[in-house]
């Protein structure tokens, strides 16, 4: 797809963020949108935003959804068929962030990463790839992230569906090229963007001492890391549907660990253990009173 002009594109997690970034981008270039996310203020935000930047006349129609509900996303897919005409590209971008250890995981919490981060883009595939086909020219866009190149620890909720998101999309993109069906899809594997992901994420009691100092610290040092602003992120997400690329990378830090996960595919593990038990508090040494007597 060279240009966007006159397509109809559906987002998830167009309230903030990446979703955001790319909504206000097509519409710039005259692609009319059907927006959806859970939070109904953030979606209006948005909206107003466009309205106030946008010159060019393009429809745009909003929807508050979990995509983690199967039954709500098809019903979505359907209406913007209807409100719209067609649908030429879904962007399944709605996602969150959780840190805890695999021992110490909730399933209620994984339960949810996973009815968001996986089953979301699952369910944003399956319900508008029909649509797409019918189309004629049609790109299904998954957002994973560097962690689905790179495994973390603490992150195994978070890396074990950006993993999946990879699998999954890049299995769709060769099923689509052996169809020649006018559909094609893109994996994208954002580095550290600066984005509210951090604030919406949850991070479990049991990092405390082990990988973090305190929750509202590894927050703050998170953000440290999201390098790339959005809208240079929505710019990189554009360049790759145009291109037609199968993956794409976003911020030196993406090709960074990338490059690190190709060329020590398994040792680079070894790495990662010892940079976070640099960074990882350090077990305090019980002080001594002068008339305790040190046990031994
Ligand atoms: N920011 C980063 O550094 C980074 C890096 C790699 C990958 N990503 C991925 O990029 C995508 C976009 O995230 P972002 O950084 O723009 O974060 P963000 O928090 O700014 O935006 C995510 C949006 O998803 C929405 N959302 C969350 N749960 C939802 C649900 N159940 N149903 C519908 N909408 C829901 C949120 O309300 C929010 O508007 C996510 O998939 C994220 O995992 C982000």
């Amino acid at each position: 797809m060279k240009s966007f002009n006159g397509r109809v594109a559906a987002i998830t997690g167009a309230a903030s963020g990446m979703g955001r970034a790319l909504a206000m981008a097509l519409a710039r270039e005259g692609c009319h949108l059907a927006l959806a996310d859970k939070n109904s203020q953030g979606l209006e935000q948005t909206l107003a935003l466009i309205k106030a930047s946008t010159l060019a006349p393009v429809l745009i129609t909003t929807q508050v959804l979990d995509v983690s509900d199967r039954r709500a996303m098809e019903d979505w897919a359907a209406r913007c068929v209807a409100e719209h005409g067609r649908v030429n590209l879904v962007f399944n971008n709605a996602g969150v962030a959780l840190s805890s250890t695999v021992e110490g995981v909730d399933y209620a919490d994984l339960e949810w990463i996973v009815g968001i981060n996986f089953w979301g883009v699952v369910h944003g595939t399956k319900a508008f790839l029909p649509y797409l086909k019918a189309s004629g020219e049609g790109h299904v866009v998954n957002t994973s992230s560097v962690f689905g190149l790179f495994a973390q620890p603490g992150m195994s909720g978070y890396n074990a569906t950006k993993f999946a998101v990879r699998g999954f999309t890049e299995s769709l993109r060769q099923e689509l090229d052996m169809q020649r069906c006018g559909v094609s899809a893109t994996c994208v594997h954002p580095g550290g963007i600066r984005t509210d992901i951090c604030r919406s994420s949850r991070i479990d009691a049991n990092m405390t001492g082990f990988l973090i100092h305190s929750e509202q610290q590894a927050r703050a040092d998170f953000e440290k890391l999201f390098i790339t602003d959005p809208d240079q992120a929505a710019k990189v997400i554009l360049h790759g549907v145009r291109k037609n690329k199968r993956r794409v990378l976003i911020g030196r830090d993406a090709y960074f660990l990338d490059l690190l996960a190709r060329c020590l595919p398994a040792a680079y593990q070894a790495l990662v253990v010892f940079a976070s038990q640099r960074m990882a508090p350090k077990p305090r040494t019980p002080v001594l009173e002068t008339n305790d007597e040190p046990r031994l």
